[in-house]
């Protein structure tokens, strides 16, 4: 198969390395032509494991989004606030047999991607493997995950066979669901209980164990948003589900907080910025909710960093 792979961070790398690793045909994107000169004197996408016992280096070649070449099958693995503008980039090297897949967290920009590419497959994956960058280009694959692949839109398409294989042969752990809606949706309500407070308290997934009644009633308001919003299975045990995620990632940073930690713009407005959107369009009664959107706002400018 020919990659293309739009957002060469630690996701797109890591994505990257095992496409080429299994002989496919793996191009960048890359913004401009210094990224592209800095990446030349790299030694190609860079791949370790967790421990950095191995670290293997594939030669892949970049572009850029101008390139004339026509992508059949794209990766999109920018940030959730640069996604729409990514795919501006390369909409005219799309067609109707192209198949773009999108790594973005929360909710919101798949749906802004989706639009501008109406006559585009677009497959959303909710993602659970964990990734960082130890140089440029250079990806580690600090946690094993799963992906979930499933259609945006929901006109029924066969599921896409040769994609799955071709992923799973190349050590991309996936899946494919028919209701990728309810797995977007429940992630968004487990990360809007849990990472928005673990930047507030700057703390770690198990500390929030000292919170309970506020996380108890943010599940609550939470769980109707979600049945508000025709999202039902999503909701259903959402408390249990978030205290089995709090317990089983008690040592983990969220990655809000790691991207405050590290002075990065965070993905709010795709997180609880997008619940507190919902919530208001369906006149739901989320207090609590928004009281948290607005603090971690506060904690976001008391940091310097953009609260949207
Ligand atoms: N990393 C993980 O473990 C993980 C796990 C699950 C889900 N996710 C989700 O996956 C998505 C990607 O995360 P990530 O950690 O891989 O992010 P990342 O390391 O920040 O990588 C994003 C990359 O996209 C590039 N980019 C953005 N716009 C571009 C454009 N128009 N043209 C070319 N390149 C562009 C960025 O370049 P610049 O640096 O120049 O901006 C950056 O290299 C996020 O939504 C994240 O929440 C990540």
């Amino acid at each position: 198969m020919i990659w293309h792979i739009l957002g060469a961070g630690s996701l797109g790398c890591l994505w990257a390395a095992r496409l080429a690793a299994q002989q496919h045909t793996v191009q960048l994107i890359l913004r401009n032509t210094e990224t592209i000169a800095g990446y030349q004197q790299a030694p190609g996408v860079g791949l370790s494991d967790a421990q950095h016992q191995h670290t293997v280096y594939y030669p892949v070649s970049a572009q850029l989004a101008d390139d004339p070449q026509p992508i059949k099958h794209l990766l999109l693995a920018c940030k959730a606030y640069d996604a729409e503008a990514a795919i501006a980039q390369v909409t005219q090297r799309l067609n109707s047999d192209s198949l773009v897949i999108l790594l973005q967290n929360g909710l919101g920009s798949q749906q802004a991607v989706q639009k501008r590419l109406p006559n585009t497959r677009c497959i959303a994956a909710s993602s659970t493997e964990g990734a960082y960058l130890a140089a440029p280009f250079h990806s580690v694959l600090a946690g094993q995950g799963q992906v979930i692949l499933g259609d945006l839109d929901t006109n029924a398409r066969p599921q896409p066979q040769q994609l799955l294989e071709t992923c799973n042969a190349a050590g991309i752990p996936c899946l494919w669901s028919a209701d990728i809606a309810t797995q977007l949706w429940r992630k968004l309500a487990i990360n809007c209980a849990i990472n928005p407070l673990t930047v507030i308290y700057n703390c770690l997934n198990g500390e929030l164990r000292n919170y309970p009644e506020l996380i108890n009633t943010l599940c609550d308001e939470l769980h109707s948003l979600l049945c508000g919003a025709g999202q039902s299975e999503a909701a259903q045990a959402l408390q249990e589900h978030v205290w089995a995620v709090i317990d089983k990632t008690a040592a983990n940073s969220s990655s809000m907080r790691q991207d405050v930690l590290n002075q990065r713009r965070t993905e709010i407005s795709y997180i609880i910025g997008f619940a507190c959107t919902q919530s208001r369009a369906l006149s739901c009664h989320t207090p609590t909710l928004h009281a948290l959107h607005t603090q971690l706002q506060d904690a976001l400018l008391a940091q310097g960093l953009p609260t949207v």
